[in-house]
Parts: C-alpha cells; sequence; structure tokens
C-alpha cells in the first residue's frame, strides 16, 4: 500500500504538501501557546496543561483513503482525509475545553467546518473529548493556502482513558472481550465523576481565594 507517487512532480507536491500540514500545525500550536501565556497573565491560570501535534503518516493516510473507497492520490487526501494534520489540547478541567475551543473559534483568520462535542454525546465505547475540524491561512511565497487541521480538546482523565482505550482496541483489533470492553464503559463513567468532582472542587476553593481577595 503506497501513495501513488510516480513521477518527480508527485514527490515534489508531497513534500509541499506535507510541509504545508506541518507549517498549519504550527501556526495552531502558536496561537494556542499565545492564549495559555494571555490567560496566565490576565486570570494567573494555565487552561493547557500540554499539547500534541502529529502529522497522520502516509501508510494511516492510504489506509484510510481505501476504506472510505478513494484512490491513493494526493488530491484525494487532500480533499478527503480531514486529520493529516491534528493537534490534541489536554486541559484540567471540563470548562477549559469550551473556553479554549471558544477562544479558538473567534479568532478571525481561523474557519470552523464542523464539530463534534463527545463530551455531551459519548460514542458507544465511552470516549469522551470535544473535536473542532477548521482551516488555518498558510501564507507561502505565491499563494496562501486554507489548510484542514483536527483540534481534539480533552481532560487529563480522558486523554488516560483514551490512550488506555487504544492501546487495548489495537491488541485485539477492535475485537476487545465483552467484559473488556464493559469495563472500560465503567472506567469512562468514573472518569466524567472524577472530573465533575475535580471540577467543583476547584470552583469551591477558587470561589474562597476570591473573597478572601475582597476582604
Ligand atoms: P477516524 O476515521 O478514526 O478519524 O474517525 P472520524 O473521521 O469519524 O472522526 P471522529 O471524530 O469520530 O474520531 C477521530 C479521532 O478521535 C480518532 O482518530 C481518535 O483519535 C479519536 N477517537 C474517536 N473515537 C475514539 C474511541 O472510541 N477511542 C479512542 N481511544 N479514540 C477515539
Ligand atoms: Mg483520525
Amino acid at each position: 500500500m503506497e501513495l501513488r507517487i510516480e513521477r518527480d512532480s508527485d514527490v515534489d507536491s508531497w513534500k509541499e504538501v506535507i510541509l504545508i500540514y506541518n507549517s498549519a500545525l504550527k501556526q495552531i500550536s502558536t496561537k494556542l501557546e499565545i492564549l495559555n501565556d494571555e490567560f496566565q497573565h490576565v486570570h494567573r491560570y494555565n487552561p493547557i496543561e500540554h499539547i500534541k501535534s502529529r502529522i497522520k503518516t502516509s501508510e494511516s493516510i492510504v489506509k484510510k483513503l481505501k476504506r472510505h473507497g478513494y484512490e491513493s492520490t494526493i488530491q484525494n487526501m487532500v480533499q478527503y482525509v480531514n486529520d493529516i494534520a491534528g493537534i490534541r489540547v489536554i486541559c484540567s478541567f471540563t470548562s477549559d475545553i469550551y473556553r479554549i475551543a471558544e477562544m479558538i473559534s473567534n479568532q478571525s483568520d481561523i474557519k470552523v467546518i464542523s464539530v463534534k462535542d463527545y463530551i455531551v454525546n459519548p460514542k458507544p465505547s465511552g470516549y469522551k473529548s470535544y473535536h473542532m475540524l477548521v482551516t488555518v491561512p498558510v501564507y507561502l511565497s505565491d499563494r496562501i493556502v486554507d489548510t484542514k487541521v483536527e483540534i481534539q480538546i480533552r481532560t487529563v482523565a480522558m486523554d488516560f482513558w483514551a490512550s488506555l482505550e487504544h492501546k487495548i482496541h489495537y491488541k485485539f483489533e477492535g475485537n476487545a472481550p465483552a467484559h473488556i470492553k464493559n469495563e472500560l464503559i465503567e472506567c469512562a463513567r468514573m472518569v466524567s465523576e472524577l472530573d465533575a468532582k475535580m471540577l467543583s472542587l476547584n470552583d469551591e476553593v477558587l470561589s474562597l481565594s476570591e473573597r478572601e481577595e475582597n476582604t
């Protein structure tokens, strides 16, 4: 399985496409870092714990195109594969997720293509996260390319759950035994409970310190 790259010009356009996706990732990362710094400055608090980004491998791109019945061409990958550039934002609290999502949407050069709120509507597996598909303009020497980036925003606890579930899913090639799947669903419920408790605890402490500051 390979992307159809036969001529020298195909190699060039492959390299150029990857360069553009990498630039888009850099732009979104920088925007998020700036928002985090500004938030620290204004509220003395960092909504972002950490950020991970990745470019999808050519093998995964080809697999996805095949799964959806498309030929493996550069044009199809740009058109149909939305998660070639992916960025994951890990926060402490669920409220931070929506705060970050809103701050991203408010940036005038970012276009939000679609949003999937798997926190309000978790997947049957128990998966929770907030997904945004956005485009960001990448300025090249001779043109501007609106480039798609998939942003996944989740709490530390949601990320912990997703990492283990992903490992298990991979190990059993998607057919994990029923009791393991059920345990994962139970863990997902505990993650939600933990996130809710940590948030209310944090809110309580915040309101106490605000009261102290006002007296
Ligand atoms: P993909 O073909 O997997 O990209 O799915 P999609 O195009 O329907 O998008 P969706 O928003 O459902 O999921 C995209 C990404 O979210 C995946 O590539 C994973 O990183 C993550 N994800 C979605 N569902 C699950 C899940 O059940 N478990 C874990 N661990 N991750 C998930
Ligand atoms: Mg994906």
